[in-house]
């Protein structure tokens, strides 16, 4: 898919005057400098958790009850997307790059809302009703609501995508390392399907993009073998009980959203470095061959981690 260059695909600030102080604010954030910015995209993140975890995980916790009791589309799903895109969204900010945050965060909240099961998604335009009409309730106006809505469809025809789709998507594409899809790194997952830094004018900043996988691929595998855990069965303090976790752990990039009133980009980056039987087996292009790989890798991948493992303690 050809990504449209920046000038495109900037939605105009066309959003419906919200009723709320906080969205007033988010909504003139073009017109703000940068410091000015950063401290309103921080702490409007924060107050939006509350919409989070009361108007949008009650459609999973539904799914939970239903369909998902595995909890592959469930609230873990879109709470992790949501501080995935959240990171991305920032450092595009950081870059010039102008993102609609209210609509971002409301879109991958309800991007997966309207599934009626898993596996493919064939409830893409349920969803887009579903987010049209919690963005008409904030306050957008009807016909803006439907078309920011159309952000979460995918259907082929040869629209112009805005920037807060490339976004949603990224965040999407991200927590697929949560699906045992494939003995390959990070279960299977494609860094050639992640838009997020992966077109032109962007190469330079591959860095950022790798840092940014492992940091994912880490989070995404230590909070998926606690999504059943008591803190993660109640709606309220649910991403409160996340950020813990970022805070926690190893994450520089992830916790920069993690401050009510700024963040910064400005940290050292720390590359976890990828074992070596990982690495090979991500050069194998099928799936097949990457099962057929692993399997006769095993014993040298149980080996590597024994040494590495012994290597960091004595270093420590
Ligand atoms: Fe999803």
């Amino acid at each position: 898919m050809r990504i449209e260059p920046f000038s495109w695909i900037c939605l105009p600030c066309e959003i419906s005057l919200p009723s709320w102080k906080q969205e007033a604010t988010i909504d003139r954030l073009s017109s703000l400098e940068v410091s000015s910015k950063k401290s309103v995209i921080s702490e409007s993140f924060h107050q939006f958790l509350d919409e989070y975890e009361t108007e949008i995980f009650p459609f999973y916790e539904k799914h939970e009850k239903t369909f998902d009791n595995i909890r592959v589309h469930s609230r873990m799903h879109v709470a992790r997307a949501l501080i995935f895109c959240e990171v991305m969204a920032r450092y595009y900010t950081v870059m010039g790059i102008e993102v609609n945050f209210p609509l971002l965060r409301r879109a991958i909240g309800l991007h997966d809302a309207g599934r009626q099961g898993n596996g493919e998604d064939i409830w893409e335009k349920d969803s887009a009703k579903i987010l049209a009409s919690h963005l008409r309730k904030k306050g957008v106006g009807y016909f803006t609501a439907n078309k920011q809505a159309n952000i979460i469809v995918k259907d082929g025809t040869d629209k112009k995508y805005p920037i807060e789709y490339f976004l949603a998507q990224s965040g999407d594409c991200l927590d697929i390392m949560r699906l045992p899809m494939g003995p390959g790194p990070k279960n299977g997952f494609r860094e050639e399907l992640l838009t997020f830094m992966n077109h032109e004018g962007c190469a330079s900043k591959g860095l950022l993009r790798k840092q940014l996988i492992e940091e994912v691929w880490r989070f995404v595998q230590e909070t998926e073998k606690r999504k059943f855990a008591p803190e993660f069965s109640k709606s309220k303090g649910f991403m409160q009980n996340l950020f813990q976790i970022i805070d926690r752990g190893n994450y520089p990039l992830l916790s920069t959203i993690l401050s009510k009133k700024e963040f910064d980009f400005s940290f050292k980056m720390v590359f976890p470095s990828t074992p070596l039987t990982t690495w090979l087996v991500e050069k194998i292009p099928t799936r097949r061959l990457r099962w057929i790989a692993w399997f006769f890798l095993l014993p040298f991948q149980i080996f590597e981690r024994f040494c590495r493992n012994c290597l960091s303690i004595i270093l420590d």
